[in-house]
């Protein structure tokens, strides 16, 4: 059975954000759909830019990864995958959606959103390979991110960060 139980990972400050960015971006791979969920401030650009910097970086590029929220998409080229970087917010209209050519970047490589809530059936049509990630503001000022995969990052989380307290459900 699916368990789809989200892996909780507290990030106590912003180097522990930059960590899991790294550690996530070794996972990326074509097609992967990384939807970030959270209030403004709750840390999506951190982590989504620490991923993307991380995935350069391993190729030996260096590339300013700034917010997307204006421009609404930022794209970044490494000869393993063209990441595409994506803010909704912005989104009114189904067209203008369509014109991010999301689906065209998912078959070069992978897609990271930030405010998915904004076109919720779409990203549920895009990819089957989907990372949902929530991030929380806690009242002392940390982040905790809430990971949960679907499609073949179930398998991919739970071979990186190992199966978690309560994911295992039956034992103690
Ligand atoms: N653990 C943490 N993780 C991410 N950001 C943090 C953390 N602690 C403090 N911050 C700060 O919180 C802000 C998060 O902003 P940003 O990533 O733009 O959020 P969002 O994209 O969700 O609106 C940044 O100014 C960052 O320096
Ligand atoms: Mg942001």
């Amino acid at each position: 059975m699916a368990d789809t139980t989200p892996l909780e990972i507290e990030l106590k400050d912003e180097a522990a954000t930059h960590d899991l960015g790294l550690r996530l971006s070794a996972l990326f791979a074509v097609g992967d759909l990384i939807l970030l969920r959270g209030d403004l401030g709750a840390g999506k650009t951190t982590l989504a830019r620490a991923a993307i910097q991380a995935h350069l970086e391993g190729h030996g590029l260096m590339e300013d990864v700034p917010s997307p929220t204006f421009t609404l998409v930022q794209t970044y080229e490494s000869p393993d995958l063209l990441l595409t970087h994506v803010d909704l917010y912005r989104i009114e209209e189904e067209e203008e959606l369509r014109e991010l050519g999301l689906v065209e970047a998912l078959d070069e490589g992978a897609v990271l959103v930030e405010w998915p809530e904004r076109a919720e059936g779409e990203m549920a049509r895009l990819s089957s390979d989907r990372l949902d990630i929530r991030l929380s503001l806690m009242p002392d000022g940390t982040r905790r991110a809430e990971l949960t995969g679907t499609g073949s990052w179930a398998a991919r989380l739970t071979e990186a960060f190992g199966p978690g307290p309560d994911r295992q459900a039956g034992s103690d």
